[in-house]
């Protein structure tokens, strides 16, 4: 397809060998290298990061720290910019708990938002904060203009999803940084499905806030996540959690935190699974992003075009405008039947059901079947794979449909 060669990167992920693994968009199999780096933090120098003088634990800190360079310098921005957190779900929360939001506000969130960036804006609606719900077109692509039609002084932040987890579907989030910027509201993009699978300059995005995830298409740990935050808007951020390694100076009635990333970072890390994370970025790197992007962009439409050649399927959003992701049904079958007998009959594993985002799969009209099928891919995936799930997909509809 292009210069991606998936059969060099299967070469680092045994498991590929035993199953056809279509669900990138939940979680990716770590590749030899990655592990490695974690096996050489718990071997070679396994000690806490920020605390200790002696030689071990600077080692461990160095190499903390690195991986946070890594990561700042393949987004674009500076290294403080980068707070760890244990998923994407952890950085919006940062956020919509952490901001001084006051009664009467108002946030733009679209209706086809995985619930990790829903649930923590629904929330705040106990405290009087409005939301303005942004209705997806048919394929689960919002229009800015209807965003643009949302705003008024009360707007405090946009927010949205850069391709939708349930979906797939393609939100236009460069045009909604200008209007943020324009504006000048508050602007977050949830990178869940987008990180690691295409380039993301953070200054190009024009964002204050994206929350990233280190296990998805950035092929890190799992327990591995990140918020990008501008510099300008962290001071304003209050942290979520206190403790170790967030203050400066403590009295018994105050306290003065740290600098901005510190502040948000409480606690002993999971520091194998950052350094872990920091060589998961390197292998990408190698691969080359731009080539990532295209070899699975144009993976996803063989894939959309094969299931939905099939007689008695129902693929959902535009083959044009979605990426990695490929939700389907088969009529008049619940959706975890078709994924289980994938399993059971071709080792398939794909998702299925809700995928977290209910508003999303009523607004699609798959309720009935209890959510979509989800298939969802990265670039160790190859054609003969999706040629065997298309095939399999056809055996079950056939079955169902005679
Ligand atoms: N957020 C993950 C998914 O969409 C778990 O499957």
């Amino acid at each position: 397809m292009n210069s991606v060669k998936s059969s060099d990167i299967r070469k680092d992920i045994p498991l590929l060998n035993e199953i056809i693994y279509l669900d990138a968009a939940s979680t990716t199999p770590t590749p030899e290298p990655v592990i490695n780096a974690m096996v050489d933090y718990y071997h070679n120098f396994n000690a806490n990061t920020g605390r200790g003088a002696y030689k071990t634990a600077v080692k461990s800190t160095t190499k903390f720290d690195d991986a946070r360079k890594k990561i700042a310098n393949f987004i674009n921005c500076a290294k403080n910019e980068v707070i760890f957190t244990k998923n994407t779900t952890e950085a919006i929360n940062i956020v919509a708990k952490g901001l001084d939001l006051n009664k009467g506000d108002s946030i733009i969130v679209p209706n086809i938002e995985h619930h990790s960036n829903f649930l923590p804006w629904l929330n705040l609606k106990k405290s009087g904060i409005n939301l303005r719900i942004i209705k997806a077109n048919k394929f689960g692509i919002i229009d800015t203009f209807d965003v643009e039609k949302a705003i008024d002084d009360s707007t405090k932040l946009i927010t949205t999803t850069h391709i939708s987890n349930s979906i797939g579907s393609y939100q236009p989030i460069y045009e909604m940084g200008d209007i943020a910027e324009e504006k000048d509201i508050l602007y977050l993009v949830d990178a869940a499905q987008s990180a690691g699978h295409m380039k993301l300059d953070v200054k190009k995005i024009k964002a204050d806030f994206i929350a990233f995830p280190g296990h998805k298409g950035l092929l890190g740990p799992v327990g591995t996540g990140f918020l990008y935050c501008r510099n300008e808007v962290a001071e304003y951020l209050k942290p979520l959690i206190l403790g170790g390694g967030t203050v400066s100076n403590v009295t018994e009635k105050d306290y003065v935190l740290e600098p901005v990333p510190s502040r948000f970072e409480a606690g002993t890390q999971n520091i194998a699974g950052f350094i872990g994370l920091g060589a998961a970025v390197d292998y990408v790197k190698r691969i080359g992003i731009e080539n990532i992007e295209k070899y699975s962009l144009n993976l996803t439409r063989y894939m959309y075009e094969r299931i939905n050649d099939i007689d008695n399927t129902i693929c959902y959003g535009d083959p044009e405008n979605i990426h990695g992701i490929v939700a389907f049904n088969i009529e008049g079958m619940n959706s975890h039947d078709v994924a289980k007998i994938l399993d059971e009959i071709k080792n398939i594993c794909v998702r299925s059901g809700y995928h977290c985002a209910i508003p999303a799969i009523k607004h699609v009209g798959a309720d009935a079947l209890e959510g979509t099928v989800r298939a969802s891919i990265h670039c160790y995936n190859n054609k003969e794979e999706i040629d065997i799930f298309a095939e399999t997909v056809n055996e079950i509809a056939k079955f169902a449909g005679g």
